[in-house]
């Protein structure tokens, strides 16, 4: 604490708490904060490869950047197996849901790159097979740093462990496309402490990972947002009356929802280059609340922090529910107080007759929302649906204060460009 203190010129702050009064808000179905539905005739990307977590090149402020006219994404990428004999179930069908569901475990990073910021064409592998140290290749975010076209690619390494890492390397274009070169030394950075945050060793179903790096418009200072849980045992965590917040009677039973302890975490940067980082205190905690806090990520706007984190319904707590989507939370500085947008945190789930629809949300600076296709029903019941691991279309919203609306929707995958760089 005390050196904290010494090189920050102020105490740690305290967590903001999402707490289950602010969740007992979540009105899935409410037009303002819902996703336009996603028709079942959807166009996918690649008939070769899901895609998922969208994660668009921009710069340490957070602008989504195009380089000599090209924009570029990067997604997390697992191959399709349509004739793998142990994807065909016993009618000799493909079973793509299996498939999809097993993405997970064999995640890795490509790259595509547009010229009209969607229609994207399949740039690659951004690291070729052996450089990343883990079998896993999960999100995180690319960082153009100059006009040299030189990339920081902050992300997590996962299996064994989750580790934040960083690999540097150079985006280069031509007049008919765009390649990534370099990229072949990846620099683990940090792991959870189990004192702020959990490990493994304390919960096996932790989660530590989703690098977001950004300069404080205020103080100028590097930092990063990630994804954590509060440390400590799995079922140790306490779920009193700050967790639970201003709840109605009869409302007070918080059944085992200790065991959901979300975090938004947050560390900075000793170095300019972002080479050496120090955790501080999360952010934001959902303790007794979800135990998924995913993907953070800011807005800065109108002199205000947007805080926003992708979350499920399956995640959530004991008593406590919500759509799977976007969540938002807004601070007049970097470390709070938070306090969750529309009252709730909800900024934009899936309708309940589609709740899968799409995930992995990243709302962008001017407004506009990306996420992709998990899987949308094709009939009536709901029983039979069609796999997406495409990019949904795109969401309009409108932050206002402490409130959000949605107000638009575009083409699949669009992700315009707030600003060009020419490279040298
Ligand atoms: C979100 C997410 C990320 C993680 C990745 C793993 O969709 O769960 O938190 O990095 O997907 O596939």
């Amino acid at each position: 604490m005390k050196n904290n203190t010494e090189k920050f010129g102020k105490p740690p702050h305290q967590p903001s708490l999402w707490t289950r009064a602010d969740a007992l808000k979540v009105h899935t179905d409410d037009p303002t904060t819902t996703q336009p539905l996603v028709s079942a005739n959807f166009p996918v990307l690649s008939n070769e490869v899901f895609i998922w977590d969208t994660m668009p090149l921009r710069d340490m402020d957070g602008n989504i950047t195009s380089v000599d006219g090209w924009s570029v994404i990067f997604t997390l990428t697992a191959d399709r197996h349509p004739n793998d004999p142990e994807y065909i179930d016993e009618n000799g069908n493909y079973d793509i849901t299996r498939d999809w569901n097993d993405r997970h475990g064999r995640a890795k990073m490509y790259y595509w790159f547009s010229r009209t910021g969607k229609d994207w064409e399949l740039g690659g592998r951004v690291m070729a097979e052996g450089v990343s140290p883990t079998v896993r290749e999960w999100a995180g975010t690319p960082i153009l740093l100059n006009e040299q076209g030189e990339v920081d690619l902050y992300y997590t390494a996962v299996t064994p462990g989750a580790t934040i890492v960083k690999v540097r390397g150079r985006v280069v274009t031509t007049e008919h496309g765009v390649s990534m070169v370099g990229f072949e030394k990846v620099k683990p950075l940090f792991e959870a402490d189990g004192k702020m945050y959990q490990t493994e060793a304390q919960n096996p179903f932790w989660g530590f990972r989703d690098p977001w790096p950004f300069r404080d418009p205020n103080d100028g200072k590097l930092y990063m947002l990630f994804e954590g849980n509060v440390a400590g045992e799995r079922g140790s965590h306490n779920v009193g009356e700050a967790e639970i917040g201003d709840v109605p009677p009869g409302y007070e039973d918080v059944g085992n929802s200790r065991f959901q302890t979300a975090c938004v975490g947050i560390a900075v940067a000793r170095d300019e280059d972002g080479d050496d980082w120090e955790m501080l205190p999360p952010l934001l905690t959902a303790v007794g609340v979800n135990d998924q806090t995913e993907r953070p990520h800011f807005v800065f706007q109108d002199g205000k922090y947007y805080l926003f984190t992708i979350s499920h319904t399956f995640t959530y707590a004991d008593g406590v529910t919500g759509p799977d989507g976007v969540y938002g939370f807004v601070a007049d500085s970097l470390f709070g107080p938070y306090v969750p947008l529309n009252g709730s945190g909800l900024v934009l789930g899936n309708p309940s007759s589609q709740p899968f629809q799409t995930y992995s949300h990243c709302v962008m600076p001017n407004g506009l929302v990306t996420s992709f296709i998990d899987s949308v029903p094709t009939d009536e019941s709901g029983t039979q649906i069609r796999i997406g691991g495409t990019e949904a279309p795109t969401v309009g919203i409108r932050i206002k204060g402490q409130q959000t609306f949605v107000v638009a929707e575009y083409d699949y995958g669009y992700i315009p460009p707030m600003l060009d760089v020419t490279l040298k």
